[in-house]
């Protein structure tokens, strides 16, 4: 009858085991809660509500209107309230459109010129028709379009 005994090393195996076991799971939980951000962030780095931007009888027929909105953004784990500036144009009885102030080219903000009848970018010449498209100068798109509805008399934008 043989007896077998532990090796002299078991209790020593058995604590790294316990100590790299340890070591991982920390490892998984810090990789989790960094993948867990990133996640949440590309998802939720633009604040996706519907704000309440103008009254709709404030808004003259076909005449672009300047609005500056504030608005949360949330960038990784920082949030700020950022000002954006947008243009509301009412198209019709409860129809309103909304571009994006800011320029394709760089960023500049854009105006609304009455004589011309066109949006103006101070900085480059950049030139945009009612509708936001490019006639002239160097931006390579025509101003962001952004959703718009109407509730009531509230002219409400997605920011
Ligand atoms: S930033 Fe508007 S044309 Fe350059």
């Amino acid at each position: 009858m043989s007896i077998e005994t532990p090796p002299a090393d078991a209790p020593r195996r058995r604590f790294l085991a316990t100590i790299t076991t340890g070591i991982l799971s920390i490892i998984g939980g810090i990789l989790g809660v960094i993948g867990g951000g990133a996640v949440l962030s590309s998802t939720g780095g633009r604040q996706e509500d519907w704000l309440a931007a103008s009254a709709l009888h404030d808004l003259p027929d076909n005449e672009p209107t300047a609005v500056t909105l504030s608005v949360m953004r949330v960038d990784g784990y920082r949030e700020a309230l950022v000002r954006r500036t947008i243009f509301l144009v009412k198209t019709g009885e409860s129809e309103v459109a909304a571009f994006d102030a800011t320029c394709t080219h760089l960023g500049c903000l854009v105006g609304w010129d009455p004589q011309g009848q066109v949006f103006k970018c101070p900085c480059h010449g950049g030139i945009f028709d009612r509708s936001g498209a490019v006639m002239e100068g160097p931006p390579p798109e025509g101003l962001m379009k952004i959703a718009t509805r109407v509730d009531g008399n509230r002219v409400m934008v997605q920011a």
